[in-house]
């Protein structure tokens, strides 16, 4: 049966290339799932790939012959890299070596692979497949931050044990998962119409006429998301807390001073949002009692009693609809994806996002920031990129669920309504 979830797929030309990793045994089932969600696929693989897995299984697979030479001469008369791109609606890599992906990122065209990249006028998709250490080299890391900035999608890597017995991130991504973000190309965009509220920045908390609490949280990363959700077609109410940033186009912006004042906008707003995304770092307890006049320093200590704000994400996460997805953010510096996960399961989250701001480059106020996306079952994917591509990132996942949640919620009405017609009669 079809799943409704690749349902963009069907009719579509995929160009699959294969390389060199011990995950292209995986590019056979993907070849299959492909052709139950109702597309066509062809192959081309790498010198590297074709000792894992041999192109007449690809072959036989698929039905098309499978490309391995950029110069065959037989394969440049009857569709040449060229043809190939053109015929491609989505073209994927998977499994993407490290080396591959340092190839295309050099701008290569030494097989046939990195040749089709080139051509390419088309949707690009990476699904790097490597060993936990290449993947986390700088070097690494910079190539994935490149292909990003040029607009090509990476899905995952996934973390977990890995072929060589290290544990971490690295392994390719599920089919599944392959499957469904190729699916959403198609869609012109993932979050059309869909509502947004998104909180950011740093709740101040006064104490007195010049004296306040709060963090050193600027709002890059809520202004990111924001501005990737737009990108998406979706509407965004960004609830800015003391931001210093410009708005991004076609937000509606909402300035708020502490947590109070953002306790009653998202309050206000929770009924008519779909998706709720708190990046702010809400300052956790504030002032029992403000000072209009500026207290003096010696009397400071018996003025201060600290009360606790009210947590907004979990509040809105209580009350939450059926159809609403939630996403929490944690900032940590130790035992990271440990206190993350805590937090998603206190506050029933759809997601969370963690923070390492153990280090002065990620994290709070940073250009840059390095990520663990966690699921309630756990599964985590770790990005280190700019805020720009990780709020990108973050908006595709979040419509990756969304997109989930919609279709199984049809799909229950669908039964919900066969079974009352099935009694009425
Ligand atoms: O703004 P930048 O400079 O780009 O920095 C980004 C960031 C590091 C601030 C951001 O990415 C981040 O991690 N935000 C969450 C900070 C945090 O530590 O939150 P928390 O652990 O106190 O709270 C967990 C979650 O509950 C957060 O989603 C928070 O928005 C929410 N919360 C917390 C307390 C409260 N009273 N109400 C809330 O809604």
């Amino acid at each position: 049966m079809k799943q409704p979830e690749y349902a963009g797929l069907a009719n579509k030309n995929i160009l699959l290339g294969v390389t060199g990793s011990i995950a292209a045994y995986k590019s056979a089932e993907l070849i299959r799932a492909y052709q139950q969600a109702g597309a066509s696929v062809r192959v081309m693989m790498t010198e590297a790939a074709t000792r894992f897995i041999t192109p007449l299984t690809l072959q036989a697979l698929s039905g098309y012959p499978v490309h391995t030479d950029l110069l065959d001469y037989s394969d440049e008369t009857i569709m040449g890299h060229i043809k190939l791109a053109r015929w491609a609606d989505v073209t994927l890599i998977a499994p993407a070596s490290a080396d591959f992906i340092a190839d295309i990122c050099s701008g290569n065209a030494n097989n046939v692979l990195t040749a089709v990249c080139l051509v390419s006028n088309t949707p690009i998709f990476i699904a790097p497949a490597m060993n936990q250490a290449m993947f986390r080299n700088l070097q690494t890391q910079k190539n994935m931050h490149d292909l990003r900035e040029r607009n090509i999608r990476l899905i995952g890597p996934d973390t977990g044990i890995q072929a060589c017995g290290d544990k971490g991130p690295g392994r390719m991504a599920e089919v599944h998962q392959i499957l469904q973000q190729t699916a959403q190309s198609f869609q012109n965009h993932a979050l059309a119409g869909v509502k947004l509220l998104i909180t950011a920045g740093a709740t101040r908390e006064p104490i007195d006429s010049v004296r306040f609490i709060t963090n050193p949280s600027s709002g890059k990363t809520g202004f990111a998301l924001a501005q990737a959700a737009v990108e998406e077609g979706a509407q965004v109410t960004l609830v800015a807390a003391n931001v210093a940033l410009e708005t991004p186009e076609h937000c509606t912006r909402i300035n708020v001073m502490t947590a109070l004042d953002m306790h009653n906008v998202v309050a206000n707003k929770s009924d008519q949002t779909d998706i709720f995304i708190a990046s702010a770092a809400v300052t956790d307890f504030r002032s029992a009692a403000i000072s209009t006049k500026k207290i003096k320093k010696t009397s400071i200590k018996q003025h201060l009693e600290l009360v606790a704000n009210p947590d907004i994400l979990a509040e809105f996460s209580h009350n939450k609809k059926k159809h609403q997805i939630v996403i929490g953010f944690a900032a940590e510096t130790d035992h990271v994806v440990d206190h993350a996960f805590d937090k998603l399961k206190q506050k029933s989250l759809d997601l969370v996002i963690a923070n390492d701001v153990s280090h002065a480059e990620f994290g709070f106020g940073s250009d840059h920031n390095m990520i663990h996306m966690i699921t309630p079952d756990k599964d985590i994917s770790t990005f280190t990129d700019s805020k720009r591509n990780i709020g990108r990132l973050i908006i595709e996942r979040v419509a990756g669920l969304y997109k989930k949640q919609q279709d199984s919620q049809k799909i229950q009405e669908e039964k919900n309504s066969g079974a009352r017609a099935e009694s009425d009669f």
